[in-house]
């Protein structure tokens, strides 16, 4: 996730594009740059760093560019660290053109192999750059159809900005996927990721479709799609604040986090699973005979992490047959674990700079452990010291409540799992492929879950005022139980425990009375009806059911006094899903308690102390 920004007009561009950038930071701040069609040729500035320090780029360059056509970028690393080369606007090899891009080229590396054949140089690490030299390659024919065949060579969701120095007064702008907006002035037009970046300059906004080009000009903008058909946009007059179309007309970051998760999750699995529902996994830095040689996997997290690196336990264990044990990273570190070179260890962890999961994966290292970090941020401590990464890609996430950043979390423990069996042979072709065809669905399947929202919500608030909740789940949904009275607890400040459904016997079960809330996860799975005989358990004692049930399970229904359906998938791929309506839960209850959900007392996104 980046963020984009373009003007064409006549007024200086370079303060419209800084303070565009500024309002587009929350999109990721790694490193910012931009570029301007100065007289013949274009002028770039860009650094590693923040938007602060491409002001202060600007000032060295004494002013630089003060052209009136020009379009910047704040990156979110995905490809090549986040260092100055790396940094957008990039370059073809004469400096005649300049490219930002949000999103992924999945083909990159082949249309790179190509270009570097015909004789072009590369400078960065990045999938970016392969657009700077395809425009390059394609000669002198109108940018807008150059456009057009770069969209239709480029795999995968993106969204670019392409000036040329023989256009000066034109940027083309072409997006799938990722989002893009135009902005409408009198003798101006702007383009930017996002509404905010353009709020103070117009209101009069269209969303770009998929694969639509569009060329702006200070007179105004043209749309076709990408067989050259014009498309009418669709002009609307956005009536927000500033403040509250940064968080995209959200009442908060949390729940526009929450309605982020289909694309982060598509973003999370660009690349991952081909057409023939092979997995791939090129960053796990493993041949297959050293995959084969791993003979234990240790998980180690802190909070939704853990909860994730356990669902992760569950998938591996089922899909390798390898043992799996899950640690607390805080306790890890410091209880002495039976590892060595044939074990791998996972660090789990959002942020990357946790410093129990970081200390944790350090300590595994230093014992020949081979070590793989997930994360959400690039180049974060974590992804520096692992022996390899795996990045969930789900953008920066600003909520102190994990939403979005957990189920990428889970599909990528999905992936890695799958990975493992298919090259150690432990499943065959027939069972990957079913469970990578439920895994792609995913995204639509949360995108139409989310569709329901409110009336998961409406029927949250009913509960504004309750004092204790246990979540229970068994087997898979053990964790998402976990994750459920977490998000209650730091959001709502509600005292929730999160408990193994058939453990309540042993002990728990002395609490439940009337009064108490019960959220049962009960998704379909081999152990459905044993999680439906500890609801009994729960109701025969007073307590009220909340469940979360797959779609059809009338025997569920008739327990429950309130259920949120979410849609069928295997055992190991439903906790995707059935977290959501426990986010949504938790998201209602402190809203209706009037509490600040994104930034919940007493604690902090990153925790980078013992
Ligand atoms: C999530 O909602 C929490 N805020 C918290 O438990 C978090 O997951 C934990 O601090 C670990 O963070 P990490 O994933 O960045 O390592």
């Amino acid at each position: 996730m980046c963020g984009i920004v373009g003007y064409v007009g006549t007024k200086p561009a370079q303060s419209i594009l800084v303070n565009g950038l500024a309002r587009l930071e929350y999109r990721g701040y790694d490193s910012a740059g931009i570029a301007i069609i100065d007289g013949s040729k274009i002028g770039v500035t860009k650094t590693a760093g923040r938007v602060a320090d491409l002001i202060s780029s600007i000032a060295a360059d004494q002013g630089s560019y003060t052209g009136s056509v020009g379009i910047g970028h704040t990156r979110w690393a995905t490809h090549g660290a986040p260092v100055t080369k790396n940094a957008h606007p990039h370059s073809d090899c004469s400096q005649n053109v300049a490219v930002v891009h949000n999103g992924i080229i999945e083909n990159y590396m082949q249309l790179r192999d190509e270009l570097i054949a015909a004789g072009h140089t590369f400078t960065s690490d990045t999938d970016t750059e392969v657009v700077a030299h395809l425009v390059e390659q394609m000669g002198d024919e109108p940018l807008e159809i150059i456009v057009r065949n770069i969209m239709e060579k480029a795999e995968g969701a993106l969204a670019i900005g392409v000036v040329r120095a023989s256009d000066p007064d034109l940027i083309v702008a072409a997006r799938r996927g990722s989002p893009l907006v135009i902005g409408f002035g009198d003798g101006e037009s702007f383009l930017a990721s996002d509404i905010p970046a353009i709020l103070e300059h117009t209101r009069r906004i269209a969303i770009v479709g998929d694969d639509n080009v569009v060329s702006l000009t200070p007179g105004g903008v043209s749309i076709t799609d990408l067989a050259g058909n014009p498309v009418e946009p669709v002009v609307r007059d956005i009536e927000w604040d500033l403040e509250s179309a940064e968080r995209g007309g959200y009442d908060d970051f949390m729940l526009k986090e929450i309605y982020e998760q289909p694309k982060a999750l598509t973003d999370t699995l660009a690349g991952r699973i081909d057409d023939h529902y092979r997995i791939h996994l090129p960053e796990l830095d493993l041949t297959p005979r050293e995959a084969r040689a791993i003979d234990k996997v240790f998980v180690v997290a802190c909070g939704t992490s853990y909860h994730a690196g356990l669902m992760a336990k569950y998938a591996i264990e089922r899909w390798t047959r390898l043992p799996v044990e899950i640690d607390i990273a805080s306790e890890f570190r410091y209880r002495d674990p039976v590892l060595d070179d044939r074990t791998m260890v996972i660090g789990m962890s959002q942020s990357g700079e946790t410093a129990d999961t970081l200390a944790a994966i350090e300590y595994a290292q230093a014992q020949g452990a081979y070590v793989v970090a997930t994360t959400n941020v690039v180049d974060s401590s974590m992804a520096r010291v692992a022996d390899s990464v795996l990045y969930t890609r789900a953008g920066p996430e600003i909520g102190v409540a994990s939403t979005k950043t957990f189920v990428c979390q889970l599909v990528l423990m999905q992936i890695l799992a799958l990975y493992l069996a298919q090259i150690r042979g432990a499943l065959d072709g027939a069972t990957v492929e079913v469970m990578a065809k439920s895994i792609r669905a995913l995204p639509d399947q949360v995108e139409k879950l989310l569709e329901r929202a409110d009336d998961i919500m409406e029927q949250a608030r009913k509960y504004t005022d309750v004092k204790d909740v246990f979540f229970l789940g068994r087997g898979v949904s053990f964790p998402i139980a976990l994750e459920g009275a977490l998000k209650l607890k730091e959001i709502a400040y509600v005292r929730a425990e999160g408990y193994p459904a058939g453990e309540m016997k042993h002990g728990p079960i002395a609490l439940i009375e009337k009064g108490v809330l019960v959220v049962g996860v009960a998704t379909k799975s081999h152990l459905h009806a044993k999680t439906l005989s500890n609801m009994e358990e729960m109701k025969a004692r007073a307590a009220t059911l909340f469940m979360v049930l797959t779609e059809g399970d009338t025997e569920g229904q008739r327990l429950a006094d309130d259920v949120a359906w979410v849609p069928p998938a295997p055992e190991l791929i439903a906790p995707v899903t059935a977290v959501i309506p426990l986010q949504l839960f938790a998201y209602a209850i402190s809203k209706a308690k009037g509490l600040d959900v994104d930034k919940p007392r007493n604690l902090a996104k990153t925790v980078t102390v013992e």
